[in-house]
């Protein structure tokens, strides 16, 4: 293998400028060329791909977002968006693909790799850690960071006016930012996509709380498939308790800002292993860490197995054994 490509794709996330530099300086380390393909697949559709030296990627180690940019492609979502994109591929010589992103990505890239004979490996870089095969993905840690210090304030000032708060994060599908930002937030109550629970259960919680004392609670509020939903709800549970609350979206805040150290480390290893993988034939793995050990899962399981389940139970907050003491504080969206 003399040519590799690398791209990132989908929701940026911090710690995939890291990653690219990573991969970048592993590349030149091992004599291959590396070509940083602008715009996601939009970018290799069009072919707008820039060759990347040492010093392409020096500085960047610390800088949220992505340099090469990112997108979600709906033409790639077609065959011959596909066909356009490997001609590019192709056309360039580009043997092996390094792609960055979540598990719409990897979707995509197990298609990629099924219709030429480019080597494909991912990377799971999402906020959203909804990626199986592996424990944390690229920008997790700063978004649920970020996440954990609005929440902080918000405490705040929730404290200061005895008042009811409804926090929603991003997450996607999943309740992965909003499970361990509210658990180290000292959230009192959660809405995840994972275990749906009713309104009148929130209801019937806050206002057992309030009755032991409670002057102010938080609720950390998954967007899952309506963000914005945290509105309907605090009305909801207004109509039936008649708490007062305030509702906080925080947004795309958690896509931006510099990667952590635990986001910038993941992101080197990942991304210096994903080079190797492709000098070794290692072609249709994502690249994960699990228990702090490289993993290799077909891309095909990174988005048709589902995570969460697995997720919740090796850390002890499923419902039942020891994770009894969250799970008995864990609220879930209404079903
Ligand atoms: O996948 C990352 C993510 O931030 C999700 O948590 C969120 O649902 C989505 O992207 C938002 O995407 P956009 O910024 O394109 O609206």
């Amino acid at each position: 293998m003399k040519k590799i490509g690398i791209l990132t794709s989908g929701g940026d996330a911090p710690g995939m400028n890291a990653c690219v530099r990573a991969s970048v300086r592993a590349a030149l380390a091992n004599h291959l060329e590396i070509f940083g393909i602008r715009w996601g697949y939009a970018g290799l559709i069009r072919g707008d791909m820039i060759p990347l030296d040492r010093r392409a990627v020096a500085n960047i180690i610390q800088q949220g977002g992505t340099i090469l940019g990112t997108a979600r492609s709906e033409e790639f979502r077609t065959k011959e968006g596909r066909a356009r994109a490997i001609n590019m591929l192709q056309d360039t010589g580009i043997e092996g693909l390094i792609l960055i992103g979540g598990d719409g990505s990897f979707r995509g890239g197990t298609l990629l790799s099924q219709e030429c004979g480019v080597s494909v490996v991912g990377i799971p870089g999402t906020i959203d850690n909804d990626c199986y095969g592996t424990d944390y993905t690229i920008g997790f840690d700063t978004a649920i960071n970020t996440a954990l210090e609005a929440i902080d304030r918000i405490r705040d000032t929730a404290t200061a006016h005895d008042r009811l708060f409804f926090v929603e994060v991003m997450g996607r599908h999943t309740g992965f930012i909003a499970l361990e930002s509210g658990i180290a937030g000292g959230a009192e109550e959660f809405l995840i996509p994972e275990i749906p629970m009713s309104i009148d259960e929130l209801s019937g919680r806050l206002q057992e709380n309030f009755k032991e004392g409670k002057r102010s609670a938080i609720v950390v509020v998954a967007e899952a498939e309506q963000p914005g939903e945290s509105f309907h709800i605090a009305q909801e549970v207004k109509d039936k308790t008649g708490f007062d609350s305030r509702v906080c979206i925080l947004g795309n805040i958690q896509r931006g800002g510099a990667p952590t150290a635990r986001d910038r480390v993941l992101a080197s290893r990942l991304g210096a292993t994903a080079v190797q993988a492709l000098i070794d034939g290692k072609g249709g793995y994502m690249i994960g860490e699990v228990n702090r050990e490289i993993t290799y899962t077909p891309l095909k399981d990174t988005w048709e197995k589902k995570k969460a389940g697995h997720y919740l139970k090796i850390r002890g907050f499923s419902r039942g054994n020891q994770g009894r003491f969250f799970a008995h504080r864990l609220s879930f969206r209404p079903g």
